[in-house]
Protein backbone atom coordinates (compact mmCIF):
# COMPACT_ATOMS: atom_id res chain seq x y z
CA UNK A 1 0.00 0.00 0.00
CA UNK A 2 1.56 3.32 -0.47
CA UNK A 3 2.35 5.35 1.95
CA UNK A 4 0.91 8.42 3.33
CA UNK A 5 1.16 11.15 6.04
CA UNK A 6 -1.92 11.82 8.09
CA UNK A 7 -2.14 15.75 7.39
CA UNK A 8 -5.89 16.58 7.18
CA UNK A 9 -8.41 16.03 10.28
CA UNK A 10 -10.95 12.98 8.20
CA UNK A 11 -13.03 12.59 7.59
CA UNK A 12 -14.42 15.63 6.41
CA UNK A 13 -18.21 16.01 7.31
CA UNK A 14 -20.84 15.75 4.77
CA UNK A 15 -24.36 18.40 5.47
CA UNK A 16 -27.35 19.30 3.88
CA UNK A 17 -27.44 22.58 2.63
CA UNK A 18 -31.67 22.88 2.87
CA UNK A 19 -32.07 26.56 2.44
CA UNK A 20 -29.92 26.52 -1.03
CA UNK A 21 -31.75 22.96 -1.90
CA UNK A 22 -35.03 25.18 -1.41
CA UNK A 23 -34.38 28.68 -3.15
CA UNK A 24 -32.32 26.66 -6.20
CA UNK A 25 -35.09 23.72 -6.56
CA UNK A 26 -33.83 20.63 -8.42
CA UNK A 27 -31.96 18.01 -6.60
CA UNK A 28 -31.28 18.14 -2.11
CA UNK A 29 -28.34 19.57 -2.46
CA UNK A 30 -25.25 18.34 0.18
CA UNK A 31 -21.80 19.96 0.96
CA UNK A 32 -18.64 17.91 1.40
CA UNK A 33 -16.71 20.06 3.66
CA UNK A 34 -12.89 19.51 2.59
CA UNK A 35 -13.17 22.93 3.62
CA UNK A 36 -12.49 21.67 7.27
CA UNK A 37 -9.25 19.98 6.40
CA UNK A 38 -7.58 21.98 8.38
CA UNK A 39 -5.94 25.27 9.80
CA UNK A 40 -3.65 26.36 6.95
CA UNK A 41 -3.96 22.97 5.13
CA UNK A 42 -7.36 23.37 4.43
CA UNK A 43 -8.94 22.35 1.15
CA UNK A 44 -8.89 19.81 -0.88
CA UNK A 45 -4.92 19.52 -1.85
CA UNK A 46 -3.78 18.44 1.56
CA UNK A 47 -5.12 15.02 0.92
CA UNK A 48 -2.95 15.00 -2.49
CA UNK A 49 0.06 16.38 -0.93
CA UNK A 50 -0.15 13.89 2.13
CA UNK A 51 0.68 11.18 -0.73
CA UNK A 52 3.62 13.29 -1.73
CA UNK A 53 5.23 14.17 1.47
CA UNK A 54 5.40 10.15 2.81
CA UNK A 55 6.97 9.45 -0.42
CA UNK A 56 9.11 12.95 -0.48
CA UNK A 57 10.56 11.66 3.16
CA UNK A 58 11.09 7.99 2.12
CA UNK A 59 13.24 9.39 -1.02
CA UNK A 60 15.04 11.53 1.68
CA UNK A 61 14.07 14.68 0.36
CA UNK A 62 14.87 18.17 2.13
CA UNK A 63 12.90 20.44 -0.35
CA UNK A 64 8.95 20.24 -1.49
CA UNK A 65 9.59 21.89 -5.12
CA UNK A 66 6.06 22.76 -6.92
CA UNK A 67 4.24 25.46 -8.90
CA UNK A 68 1.10 27.30 -9.68
CA UNK A 69 -0.40 30.54 -10.34
CA UNK A 70 0.41 33.02 -8.02
CA UNK A 71 -2.96 32.63 -5.49
CA UNK A 72 -2.77 28.86 -5.88
CA UNK A 73 -4.03 26.72 -2.79
CA UNK A 74 -2.05 23.98 -3.81
CA UNK A 75 0.86 25.99 -3.57
CA UNK A 76 -0.26 27.31 -0.12
CA UNK A 77 -1.04 24.12 0.92
CA UNK A 78 2.75 22.56 0.17
CA UNK A 79 4.37 25.08 1.71
CA UNK A 80 2.49 24.71 5.32
CA UNK A 81 2.43 21.01 5.29
CA UNK A 82 6.57 21.44 4.09
CA UNK A 83 6.32 23.57 7.56
CA UNK A 84 4.67 21.48 9.93
CA UNK A 85 6.87 18.21 8.94
CA UNK A 86 10.54 19.97 8.52
CA UNK A 87 11.12 20.12 4.73
CA UNK A 88 11.76 23.13 2.94
CA UNK A 89 9.74 24.45 0.23
CA UNK A 90 10.53 25.98 -3.36
CA UNK A 91 8.05 27.78 -5.47
CA UNK A 92 7.42 28.54 -8.60
CA UNK A 93 4.63 31.21 -9.21
CA UNK A 94 3.28 32.39 -12.35
CA UNK A 95 2.35 36.15 -12.07
CA UNK A 96 1.05 38.25 -15.09
CA UNK A 97 4.40 39.95 -16.05
CA UNK A 98 6.58 37.13 -13.82
CA UNK A 99 7.24 39.56 -11.06
CA UNK A 100 7.28 40.11 -7.29
CA UNK A 101 3.61 41.43 -6.63
CA UNK A 102 3.88 44.82 -5.00
CA UNK A 103 1.01 43.35 -2.05
CA UNK A 104 1.05 40.46 -1.21
CA UNK A 105 -2.71 39.28 -0.26
CA UNK A 106 -5.05 36.14 -0.24
CA UNK A 107 -2.73 32.50 -0.25
CA UNK A 108 0.41 34.80 -1.67
CA UNK A 109 0.69 36.00 1.91
CA UNK A 110 0.23 32.83 2.92
CA UNK A 111 2.87 31.41 0.42
CA UNK A 112 5.29 34.28 2.40
CA UNK A 113 4.64 33.39 5.85
CA UNK A 114 4.76 30.64 5.19
CA UNK A 115 9.12 30.89 4.80
CA UNK A 116 9.16 28.91 1.69
CA UNK A 117 11.78 30.51 -1.15
CA UNK A 118 9.38 31.48 -4.44
CA UNK A 119 10.73 32.38 -8.07
CA UNK A 120 8.33 34.17 -10.27
CA UNK A 121 7.68 33.46 -13.44
CA UNK A 122 5.19 34.58 -16.85
CA UNK A 123 2.38 32.60 -18.60
CA UNK A 124 4.89 31.92 -21.13
CA UNK A 125 7.70 30.39 -18.62
CA UNK A 126 4.97 28.51 -17.21
CA UNK A 127 4.57 26.20 -20.18
CA UNK A 128 7.75 25.03 -19.16
CA UNK A 129 7.26 24.58 -16.06
CA UNK A 130 8.01 20.59 -15.08
CA UNK A 131 11.87 21.35 -16.73
CA UNK A 132 12.12 24.78 -14.47
CA UNK A 133 10.98 22.39 -11.10
CA UNK A 134 13.26 19.78 -12.37
CA UNK A 135 16.18 22.41 -12.78
CA UNK A 136 15.50 23.70 -9.59
CA UNK A 137 15.95 19.90 -7.54
CA UNK A 138 19.47 19.85 -9.61
CA UNK A 139 20.69 23.41 -8.52
CA UNK A 140 19.84 22.10 -4.91
CA UNK A 141 21.44 19.31 -5.07
CA UNK A 142 24.45 21.61 -5.47
CA UNK A 143 23.76 22.72 -1.88
CA UNK A 144 23.71 18.82 -0.59
CA UNK A 145 19.44 19.56 -0.48
CA UNK A 146 17.56 16.66 -1.95
CA UNK A 147 14.22 18.13 -4.24
CA UNK A 148 11.01 16.04 -4.37
CA UNK A 149 8.99 17.54 -6.84
CA UNK A 150 4.92 17.75 -6.92
CA UNK A 151 3.35 18.80 -10.20
CA UNK A 152 0.78 21.49 -10.68
CA UNK A 153 -1.92 20.70 -8.38
CA UNK A 154 -0.53 17.42 -7.59
CA UNK A 155 -2.47 16.04 -10.07
CA UNK A 156 -0.12 12.58 -10.67
CA UNK A 157 -1.04 9.09 -9.89
CA UNK A 158 0.20 9.71 -6.23
CA UNK A 159 -1.70 12.73 -5.58
CA UNK A 160 -4.74 11.31 -6.76
CA UNK A 161 -4.70 8.59 -4.24
CA UNK A 162 -5.83 11.11 -2.35
CA UNK A 163 -8.52 11.65 -3.91
CA UNK A 164 -9.35 8.47 -4.14
CA UNK A 165 -9.53 7.92 -0.85
CA UNK A 166 -11.33 10.75 -0.67
CA UNK A 167 -14.25 9.26 -2.70
CA UNK A 168 -14.10 6.08 -0.56
CA UNK A 169 -14.90 8.50 2.33
CA UNK A 170 -17.78 9.78 1.01
CA UNK A 171 -19.31 6.38 -0.21
CA UNK A 172 -19.40 5.55 3.65
CA UNK A 173 -21.04 8.57 4.19
CA UNK A 174 -23.57 7.88 1.14
CA UNK A 175 -24.54 4.62 1.93
CA UNK A 176 -28.30 6.03 3.29
CA UNK A 177 -29.14 8.01 0.26
CA UNK A 178 -32.00 6.21 -1.84
CA UNK A 179 -30.00 6.28 -5.04
CA UNK A 180 -26.56 7.63 -6.36
CA UNK A 181 -25.89 11.08 -5.97
CA UNK A 182 -24.06 13.38 -8.08
CA UNK A 183 -20.69 14.44 -6.77
CA UNK A 184 -20.43 18.02 -8.78
CA UNK A 185 -16.94 19.79 -7.94
CA UNK A 186 -14.64 22.14 -9.65
CA UNK A 187 -12.22 20.59 -11.87
CA UNK A 188 -8.68 22.16 -13.44
CA UNK A 189 -5.06 20.26 -12.97
CA UNK A 190 -7.27 17.00 -12.45
CA UNK A 191 -6.38 15.30 -9.61
CA UNK A 192 -9.38 15.78 -7.91
CA UNK A 193 -11.62 14.23 -10.74
CA UNK A 194 -9.52 11.34 -11.54
CA UNK A 195 -9.21 10.63 -7.51
CA UNK A 196 -13.31 10.63 -7.56
CA UNK A 197 -13.67 8.61 -10.79
CA UNK A 198 -10.85 6.14 -8.91
CA UNK A 199 -13.30 5.55 -5.96
CA UNK A 200 -16.45 5.46 -7.86
CA UNK A 201 -15.79 2.69 -10.10
CA UNK A 202 -13.54 0.82 -7.16
CA UNK A 203 -17.09 1.26 -5.18
CA UNK A 204 -19.40 0.17 -7.93
CA UNK A 205 -20.81 3.74 -8.92
CA UNK A 206 -22.26 4.68 -6.11
CA UNK A 207 -22.39 8.09 -7.42
CA UNK A 208 -21.58 10.00 -10.16
CA UNK A 209 -18.79 12.12 -10.78
CA UNK A 210 -19.03 15.58 -12.61
CA UNK A 211 -16.45 18.07 -12.64
CA UNK A 212 -17.33 21.38 -14.07
CA UNK A 213 -14.26 23.03 -14.96
CA UNK A 214 -12.76 26.59 -13.77
CA UNK A 215 -10.46 27.64 -16.93
CA UNK A 216 -9.67 24.61 -19.13
CA UNK A 217 -11.28 23.02 -21.89
CA UNK A 218 -13.16 19.65 -21.53
CA UNK A 219 -10.40 18.41 -24.16
CA UNK A 220 -7.42 19.79 -22.24
CA UNK A 221 -8.82 18.64 -18.52
CA UNK A 222 -9.88 14.73 -19.81
CA UNK A 223 -6.32 14.84 -21.32
CA UNK A 224 -4.69 15.22 -18.27
CA UNK A 225 -7.28 12.91 -16.76
CA UNK A 226 -6.23 9.52 -19.07
CA UNK A 227 -2.71 10.68 -18.57
CA UNK A 228 -3.41 9.50 -14.39
CA UNK A 229 -5.71 7.08 -15.39
CA UNK A 230 -3.05 5.25 -17.57
CA UNK A 231 -0.87 5.06 -14.71
CA UNK A 232 -3.56 4.21 -12.10
CA UNK A 233 -4.46 0.97 -14.61
CA UNK A 234 -0.97 0.09 -13.89
CA UNK A 235 -1.17 -0.47 -10.29
CA UNK A 236 -5.25 -0.84 -9.33
CA UNK A 237 -7.93 -3.43 -11.14
CA UNK A 238 -9.22 -0.78 -13.16
CA UNK A 239 -11.75 -0.54 -16.14
CA UNK A 240 -10.14 0.52 -19.75
CA UNK A 241 -11.37 4.10 -19.24
CA UNK A 242 -12.21 6.33 -16.39
CA UNK A 243 -15.81 7.19 -15.74
CA UNK A 244 -16.33 10.71 -15.25
CA UNK A 245 -18.44 13.72 -16.68
CA UNK A 246 -16.82 17.02 -17.56
CA UNK A 247 -18.83 20.12 -17.90
CA UNK A 248 -16.75 23.41 -19.82
CA UNK A 249 -19.85 25.50 -20.33
CA UNK A 250 -19.43 27.62 -17.04
CA UNK A 251 -15.61 29.14 -17.41
CA UNK A 252 -17.13 32.51 -18.35
CA UNK A 253 -13.80 34.14 -19.09
CA UNK A 254 -11.23 31.65 -18.14
CA UNK A 255 -9.38 31.19 -15.14
CA UNK A 256 -9.51 33.14 -12.04
CA UNK A 257 -11.93 35.98 -14.67
CA UNK A 258 -14.50 36.53 -12.70
CA UNK A 259 -17.92 37.75 -13.95
CA UNK A 260 -20.44 40.19 -11.29
CA UNK A 261 -23.20 37.41 -11.99
CA UNK A 262 -20.83 34.66 -10.53
CA UNK A 263 -19.60 36.87 -7.78
CA UNK A 264 -23.19 37.76 -6.95
CA UNK A 265 -23.93 33.98 -7.28
CA UNK A 266 -20.95 32.94 -4.85
CA UNK A 267 -22.82 35.71 -2.24
CA UNK A 268 -25.73 33.85 -2.28
CA UNK A 269 -24.65 30.59 -2.06
CA UNK A 270 -22.73 31.87 1.69
CA UNK A 271 -26.38 33.24 2.58
CA UNK A 272 -27.88 30.25 2.14
CA UNK A 273 -25.35 28.12 4.01
CA UNK A 274 -23.23 30.09 6.48
CA UNK A 275 -20.24 28.86 4.44
CA UNK A 276 -17.67 30.82 2.42
CA UNK A 277 -16.79 30.34 -1.69
CA UNK A 278 -14.06 31.58 -3.47
CA UNK A 279 -13.84 33.04 -6.57
CA UNK A 280 -12.18 31.23 -8.50
CA UNK A 281 -12.63 27.70 -7.67
CA UNK A 282 -15.99 27.07 -5.27
CA UNK A 283 -17.81 30.04 -6.15
CA UNK A 284 -17.23 29.08 -10.11
CA UNK A 285 -18.37 25.85 -9.24
CA UNK A 286 -21.23 27.01 -7.23
CA UNK A 287 -22.64 29.00 -10.10
CA UNK A 288 -21.69 26.03 -12.54
CA UNK A 289 -24.07 24.00 -10.12
CA UNK A 290 -27.12 26.80 -9.90
CA UNK A 291 -26.89 27.27 -13.93
CA UNK A 292 -26.89 23.44 -14.57
CA UNK A 293 -30.18 22.97 -12.15
CA UNK A 294 -31.77 25.87 -13.60
CA UNK A 295 -31.36 24.08 -16.97
CA UNK A 296 -32.46 20.57 -15.51
CA UNK A 297 -29.23 19.10 -16.53
CA UNK A 298 -29.58 17.25 -12.73
CA UNK A 299 -32.92 16.47 -12.89
CA UNK A 300 -32.13 12.70 -13.11
CA UNK A 301 -30.53 13.14 -9.47
CA UNK A 302 -32.53 13.24 -5.66
CA UNK A 303 -29.03 14.30 -4.13
CA UNK A 304 -26.18 16.54 -5.68
CA UNK A 305 -23.26 16.48 -3.45
CA UNK A 306 -21.39 19.73 -3.89
CA UNK A 307 -17.49 18.92 -2.83
CA UNK A 308 -16.49 22.53 -0.64
CA UNK A 309 -12.81 22.14 -2.55
CA UNK A 310 -11.52 25.18 0.34
CA UNK A 311 -10.02 27.96 -0.97
CA UNK A 312 -11.60 30.59 1.27
CA UNK A 313 -8.49 32.85 1.07
CA UNK A 314 -8.71 33.70 -2.76
CA UNK A 315 -12.00 35.50 -1.09
CA UNK A 316 -8.85 38.04 0.40
CA UNK A 317 -7.10 38.51 -3.18
CA UNK A 318 -10.88 39.58 -4.81
CA UNK A 319 -12.13 43.08 -4.95
CA UNK A 320 -16.11 42.72 -4.42
CA UNK A 321 -17.15 46.27 -4.53
CA UNK A 322 -19.62 44.94 -7.55
CA UNK A 323 -21.64 43.00 -5.70
CA UNK A 324 -21.29 44.16 -2.20
CA UNK A 325 -21.79 48.04 -1.00
C1 LIG B 1 -10.06 25.27 -4.03
C2 LIG B 1 -9.78 24.39 -5.19
N1 LIG B 1 -10.80 23.65 -5.70
C3 LIG B 1 -10.64 22.85 -6.77
C4 LIG B 1 -9.41 22.75 -7.39
C5 LIG B 1 -9.31 21.87 -8.60
O1 LIG B 1 -8.75 20.65 -8.28
P1 LIG B 1 -7.84 19.88 -9.36
O2 LIG B 1 -6.68 20.79 -9.62
O3 LIG B 1 -7.48 18.63 -8.68
O4 LIG B 1 -8.65 19.70 -10.58
C6 LIG B 1 -8.32 23.47 -6.89
C7 LIG B 1 -7.00 23.38 -7.55
O5 LIG B 1 -6.16 24.22 -7.43
C8 LIG B 1 -8.51 24.31 -5.77
O6 LIG B 1 -7.50 25.04 -5.26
Amino acid sequence: MTERIALANLPTPLQPADRLSEAWGGPRIWIKRDDLTGFGLSGNKVRKIEYHAAAARSAGATTLITTGAVQSNHCRATAFAAAQLGFKCHLLLRTADGLKPKHALGNHLLHRLSGATIDYITPDQYLDRDTRMEAAATALRDSGEVGWVIPEGASDYLGMLGFAAAGHELAAQISELASPPAVWHASMSGGTTAGLALAAAEAEDTFTVIGTSVGDTKAQILARLETIWVEARRHRKLPDSLHAELVDAYIGGGYAVISDDELACQLEATRLTGLLFDPVYTGKAMFALREEIRSGGLDGFDDVVFWHTGGGFGVFAHDFSAVVT
